[in-house]
Order: C-alpha cells, then structure tokens, then sequence
C-alpha cells in the first residue's frame, strides 16, 4: 500500500485535520468527492470516491450546497458544468491535468475544417472549451460505447492517442482519426516492466487502463478504466495482481480486498497533480471557500450538451465501483 506520511507526528497531524474537515463540511454543507488517484489520507476522508464517470455522476446527484473536489481541474469544471447551482471548489488551484492540455479549442476547430465529415468525441481530460466544441464526451469507461452509439463513420478522437488506438481495436466498422496526446503518467509504463513483474508474480493477472502504450495493452488480461479494476478484482479468482495504472488504486484496491497482493510494474507511476491536493489543503479549501472552478455561461451551455450526451448513453447505469453512496 502507498503512504507518505513519515511519522507518528505526521499521524497525529492528519488526525488533527480530519477532525478539523468533518466539522468545517457540516458547516459549508459540503460533500467530498475524491478520485481513485488521491492520496491514500485524502481518500480516506471521501464520503464518494470513483472513476471520471462516477465523480461526473456524483456531482448531478448531490444535494450538498458545496462540492469540494479532490481530482484535477477538469474533474472540478465537469462537476460545476453539470451541477452550477453548487459551489464547486479544487483545493489546489494548480492541480491540472498535461493530457487535457494537449487539446486547444483552436487547434481542435482547424482539425473540424479537415474532417468537416466526422464526429468530434472528446475524453473527459479536457477543458470546457474543448468540450464546447464537441459533439460527445467519453471517459475510459464508456469510450466504446460512446463511439458505437454514433451514427458517423468518421471520428475525431482528442485528446488521449492511446485510449483512442483502443477503442478502434473494438470498434472496427469507424475510422477513428487519433490526436497526438498522451497521459505523461501512463506512459511510464513499458513492456519490460510488465514482463519484469510477471517473472517475479507468475500467477498475477495485469489490469491495465489503456492510456496505457499499445505494446503494454497487448500484455494485459484485462483492459479497463480506474473504477472498472475493483469489480474485476472482486469477481477474479487470481490472487495477484499487476496495477497498470497510477499508484494512488492501491490503497482502496487492498483495503477492499485484505486478501489478495497489488504491485505496480514500475514505482514512477505518481500522477504529481493529483497528489498535490492534501488534507492541509482540503481544510484551507473549506475554511475559505477557495479555489471556486466556474465556466463562462455561454461556453457551460455547450459544454453541459456534450457530457448530458455522454450521460445518456450511459444511462442510469451506475459506473464501476463507486463507493459512498
Ligand atoms: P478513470 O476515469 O479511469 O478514473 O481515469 C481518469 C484519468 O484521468 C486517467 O488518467
């Protein structure tokens, strides 16, 4: 399991600003909704934690007057696009994501005027104004589906190279037109390291999330987002596992599952973003009411079209593993 507390001083700390959270979210009527990359501390204070999926979920469903985020930007601005009667705040205002900035809406409209024919499917991990000029949004988990639901041929897929390689290889009557973005976390990961960790774990399955390398991929026995790895792993007779993904699923992976052994086929895999946010800067967030994440109304309006089509195809279907319902 991850930890970077240090010592019983830094327990005691965190015990001290846990308590100092639960009173100040009674106050602001606050819920806290953490992704599966935070800190294992950060996580252990969610009252929900999920994938991009069940966090987009979870803000149109609360009905707490203030949203407190524990994820980057673009999570935030998802949730204060879908739920803008809330307060919706990032505890560290700096907490972005480099995949998501690896799409502008410029460079996104030249690429419309190429393919004037295709649908425009945008990954979660992008801005509001990427997600303006879109037709749908996916996220790991529903990304094939969502392009199976279209009726174009033709897909402009922005901005993630490797979760849009992916869905091609599932969906073969499209033509998926790729954007040269990547996740700088995911990509750490190599062949050697899979095969390195498979040599010393014989029996461990490798669950792999494909922003994931295509040559990583091929490894995998299973393919599937941060939310979908605990419902594989529960329904799994294997007792090992290989986690091809950030370091922050182990906490929550051997807390539900005593029972069975997580490694990491490479220790880079820290997504320094996501861990930027801390339970210093949880309370400072609630104390102050800071960082609010809000979009301007006309780009809400089109963005909120785009992840409401996204939703419906996913229906009232409930994402993977979301836990504080
Ligand atoms: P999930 O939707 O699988 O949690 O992925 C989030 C993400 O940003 C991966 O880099």
């Amino acid at each position: 399991m991850t930890t970077y507390l240090q010592d019983k001083d830094d327990i005691k700390y965190n015990e001290m600003l846990k308590k100092k959270i639960a009173k100040l979210k009674k106050k602001r009527n606050a819920v806290i909704i953490t992704h599966n990359y935070q800190r294992d501390e950060v996580q252990e204070i969610a009252d929900i934690s999920g994938d991009s999926l069940a966090l987009a979920q979870a803000a149109v469903r609360t009905d707490a007057d203030v949203i407190v985020f524990c994820g980057v930007h673009f999570m935030a601005e998802s949730a204060s696009i879908l739920n803008p009667g809330k307060t919706v705040l990032l505890p560290v205002v700096e907490a972005g994501c480099p995949l998501a900035d690896m799409v502008t809406p410029e460079k996104l409209r030249a690429a419309k005027k190429h393919h004037p024919d295709a649908a425009i499917v945008c990954y979660v991990n992008t801005s509001a104004e990427v997600k303006a000029e879109s037709d749908i949004a996916c996220t790991s988990s529903n990304a094939v589906e969502v392009v199976k639901s279209l009726k174009e041929k033709k897909i402009i897929f922005v901005p993630d190279k490797n979760l849009g390689r992916y869905v091609q290889s599932q969906v073969k009557n499209k033509e998926i037109i790729l954007w040269e973005g990547f996740c700088p976390t995911h990509i750490r990961v190599q062949e050697e390291d899979v095969i390195r960790t498979k040599k010393l774990h014989h029996a461990a399955e490798f669950i792999a999330h494909p922003e994931c390398n295509p040559e990583v991929l091929a490894l995998a026995d299973h393919i599937c987002s941060t939310g979908g790895m605990f419902t594989y792993v529960k329904q799994s007779d294997s007792k090992e596992f290989i986690i091809g993904t950030e370091s922050g699923m182990l906490y929550k992976l051997q807390k539900e599952n005593p029972e069975k052994s997580f490694y990491l086929p490479t220790q880079n895999l820290v997504c320094a973003n996501m861990k930027l946010i801390t339970l210093g800067w949880v309370a400072h967030s609630l104390e102050k009411m800071v960082y609010e994440v809000k979009v301007a109304p006309d780009v809400r309006e089109r963005a909120l079209k785009t992840l409401e089509k996204m939703l419906r195809v996913t229906g009232e279907k409930k994402s993977a593993a979301i836990s504080g319902y």
